[in-house]
């Protein structure tokens, strides 16, 4: 089988993970020190807090932004259900803006009408936008950034999908989980994405304050040296309700290891997607789907293909299946699952639609074998040629 993607576990890594096991701390260690540092200068940011998942990540950012129950978050209806979930556990409204249908992207007057519909209405509590930088493509963050100041909105940026990503707006280079243009961008280290820690997660920090409430927050509320000065050093105090959201160490030893070779992942993978992108503008593919747009910035977390007809979407899944080719959906429109139901028909936002209806996204990961790449092209020329037009 060929999966959509997968993770890439060297020697290096294991053997780092080997020492690690010995180590005197297996959580709330050195390790994970290290590891935001890294991360932090990796990704130039002020700060950066580990934690367990990219969905906690999302949560304490969010509780960083102080959104509580009478907050407002924003989120762009094609991306994981996790970037909603973090407003919804803190009891937040949750509003859905529509996505460029070719990018899957925000949609920036979408975005501007959802957030004068939220203030329309907003009584008070901190509102939120959390861009998705989808497939590995950064989001318009400047132009978030801009409303968010005009409708006093802060931002996040869900950049589960794009570290060391680089967008372009006008002149400017826009750096995925820099904060340059947002409070936080989050981090997943689920086995799919760039960097794999098992489970795990970053909220990454615009200034060193931005960290304070999440690193609170991720260990149960509490504080510890309260009595530095006094007999009881061993005092702490809980003065929030928190979580445990901690990254062990064993997790941030193999996080360590693998950041040490993410520029080089992030090249592999465009080698990958450039080779599709040559190979699949012609026909028989150009005939039955539209390719992503290709630009130097993208990390290519996924290669979504754009299918004419949703059925030839839906059978193409299958027909690869048989083959031995794993492919999936990303995304079902978020207001489509049961929990977040009750939007009518005519509340649909027609570019999530438009998107939903026609993505597929096929294999593209840094072990992908030249071998396995001709596989899925020869599949897929197989299954274009098979419809009749
Ligand atoms: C866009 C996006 N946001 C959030 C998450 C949640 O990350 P995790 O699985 O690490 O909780 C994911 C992971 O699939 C994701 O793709």
């Amino acid at each position: 089988m060929i999966p959509y993607s997968k993770q890439n576990i060297t020697k290096e890594d294991e053997d780092v993970l080997r020492k690690a096991l010995f180590d005197p701390f297996l959580t709330q260690g050195p390790k994970v020190v290290e590891f935001e540092k890294s991360l932090s200068q990796k990704h130039k940011c002020a700060d950066t807090v580990a934690c367990s998942s990219g969905s906690a990540a999302l949560h304490l950012a969010y509780a960083g932004c102080g959104i509580d129950k009478d907050g407002i978050g924003i989120v762009p209806a094609i991306t994981f259900a996790s970037t909603a979930n973090g407003f919804k556990h803190l009891g937040a409204r949750v509003l859905f803006c529509d996505v460029d249908p070719t990018t899957g992207i925000i949609d920036l007057n979408s975005l501007e009408t959802t957030l004068k519909k939220a203030n329309s209405d907003r009584v008070s509590g901190q509102g939120v936008i959390a861009p998705v930088s989808f497939a590995g493509q950064v989001a318009p963050l400047r132009q978030c950034y801009e409303l968010a100041k005009e409708f006093d909105f802060k931002v996040v940026e869900d950049a589960s999908h794009s570290p060391l990503a680089i967008g372009q707006d006008e002149d400017e280079v826009i750096r995925s989980c820099s904060c340059e243009w947002t409070d936080y961008a989050t981090l997943s280290f689920h086995p799919v994405k760039h960097l794999c820690s098992g489970e795990g997660g970053a909220v990454l920090c615009k200034t060193r304050d931005h960290a304070v409430q999440p690193r609170k927050l991720r260990s149960h509320g509490i504080i510890r040296d309260v009595d530095p000065e006094g007999n009881q050093p061993w005092k702490y105090h809980q003065t929030d309700l928190g979580w445990n959201y901690r990254l062990t160490d064993l997790q941030a030893a193999l996080g360590l290891s693998q950041l040490k070779r993410l520029e080089k992942e992030i090249e592999k993978r465009k080698g990958l997607a450039s080779i599709y992108n040559q190979e699949l503008k012609v026909e028989p593919f150009s005939n039955v789907f539209e390719l992503p747009s290709f630009s130097s910035g993208h990390v290519w977390h996924l290669y979504v293909l754009r299918f004419k007809r949703t059925e030839w979407r839906d059978n193409a899944y299958h027909f690869l299946k048989k083959k031995g080719i794993l492919t999936q959906v990303h995304y079902i429109p978020v207001y489509h699952h049961p929990y977040f139901g009750g939007l009518s028909a005519n509340e649909k936002l027609p570019g999530a639609e438009q998107f939903f209806s026609s993505c597929l996204s096929i294999p593209l990961f840094p072990t992908m074998t030249e071998t396995d790449q001709n596989q899925v092209i020869n599949c897929l020329r197989e299954y274009c040629n098979s419809l009749i037009f």
